[in-house]
């Protein structure tokens, strides 16, 4: 391993390399079927539309769209945002909505606010690699709390508090994806949602709501927020990637009132604005749009990819694998039985030109070790079939050299 350079800090060490990326040249090689990224299918997304849209906004708005905005957001979007909110069910003021640059730039400075280098957090076990990277270059302790086929295990997360507490430690917050998890793709129970809540308010703990994919459920459900249940203990993240486009950089934080100053302080110290060119298109677009249908047809597309992949790996699974049937999303999670690991599957999967994520980036150290990620949001049903057939023959490779 190379040395790391004396000038840099020991939070320098703590960032994360993205386990997408390091599948990523495997997956550029021709012929070969990704289910590795969770990445939105762009063919479903307005790409003519944000053409004209993206010219019509210079050549009429330039001066305004291209030039330093407000560091809050612009109202126009704050708005729909609100809109958009109120649709779910989720009550929020547009004085409450901070737009950052992606959802991934809100959980970073809300994670500034919250945690001091050293401080301990608990998240889901497995949870977003992407937030593991945000908290690991924040230098900060994460905590892995059980989850179930229905989400958080709430009997878990006050038994963890209580252990740690025993250890003179408070966790600073709850970082949870109640809907369609990523990994997982599971979903928190209703029944369930007040009573983390109340765990989390009773013990000081503020909880971070990650909702990208809440938009995106295969059938019209409730889907209580947690930031609805409990306004203020919990800050809500949305985001636009999943369903418009991530390359706009277009998400928001509904914060507490308490949080609100500090959230906007920050948000403008760390980049001044998100883009008013992708604010302005993001608020047009919905202005212009039935924005609701347009994702209720993306979403169909998600759910007939979801039931292919699926399907066609029933009964390619080795004995005694599990396989979660997600409700929404973009993601499904498998558990390997005993004796394997998904290091090996990986080679012998990219043999036979099918890539994965390893569970392992997802879990707590040394833990996700059989365990797997699939994505099924990028590729056609048919791809995603013979990709189900790959990894079945990665399975049976696999199968072979742990037997030998
Ligand atoms: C759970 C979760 N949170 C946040 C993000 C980042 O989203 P954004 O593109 O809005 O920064 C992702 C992206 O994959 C995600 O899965």
């Amino acid at each position: 391993m190379q040395h790391p350079h004396p000038y840099l800090t020991t939070r320098s060490h703590g960032f994360l390399p993205s386990p997408v990326r390091d599948v990523w040249e495997a997956s550029m090689q021709p012929g070969v079927i990704s289910l590795a990224g969770g990445n939105p299918d762009l063919s479903l997304a307005p790409l003519d539309w944000l053409a004209d849209a993206s010219s019509r906004l210079i050549r009429d708005r330039g001066h305004e769209v291209l030039q330093y905005s407000s560091g809050t957001g612009t109202t126009e979007l704050r708005e729909s945002i609100v809109e958009l909110m109120a649709a779910e069910h989720i009550h929020a003021d547009v004085a409450g909505i901070q737009v950052t640059a992606g959802s991934q730039m809100a959980l970073d400075v809300v994670t500034k606010l919250l945690c001091e280098q050293g401080d301990t957090i608990l998240v889901e076990d497995p949870t977003y690699v992407g937030a593991l990277g945000i908290f690991g270059g924040a230098g900060l302790r994460v905590e892995h709390v059980p989850m179930d086929a229905d989400g958080l295990v709430p009997e878990a997360l006050r038994e963890r508090i209580r252990h740690l507490a025993a250890q003179g430690r408070r966790p600073r917050m709850l970082y949870t994806i109640p809907n369609f998890q990523n990994p997982r793709g599971v979903t928190l129970a209703e029944s369930r949602r007040p009573e983390i809540v109340e765990i989390c308010r009773a013990a000081g703990i503020p909880i971070v709501e990650d909702n990208p994919y809440g938009m995106l459920a295969f059938e019209p459900r409730q889907l209580t927020s947690l930031h609805e249940l409990d306004p203020e203990n919990v800050v809500y993240l949305g985001s636009f990637s999943k369903v418009l486009a991530p390359g706009l950089r277009v998400g928001w934080a509904t914060a507490p009132e308490w949080m609100r100053r500090p959230l906007q302080l920050a948000s403008e110290s760390t980049v001044i604005c998100a883009s008013p060119l992708s604010q302005a298109l993001a608020a047009d677009y919905i202005a212009h749009h039935d924005f609701r249908s347009i994702i209720s047809r993306a979403t169909a597309v998600y759910a007939k990819r979801a039931a292919a992949l699926i399907g066609a790996l029933e009964g390619r699974l080795p004995e005694g694998s599990t396989l979660t049937h997600p409700q929404g999303g973009f993601f499904s999670w498998v558990t390997l039985p005993e004796g394997w690991t998904t290091a090996e599957l990986l080679d012998a999967a990219i043999y036979e030109k099918v890539v994965f994520v390893p569970g392992a980036s997802f879990c707590a150290p040394g833990e996700g070790q059989r365990e797997l990620r699939l994505a099924f949001s990028f590729e056609s049903p048919d791809r995603l079939t013979e990709g189900a057939r790959r990894l079945g023959l990665a399975f049976e490779r696999t199968a072979a050299s742990i037997a030998a």
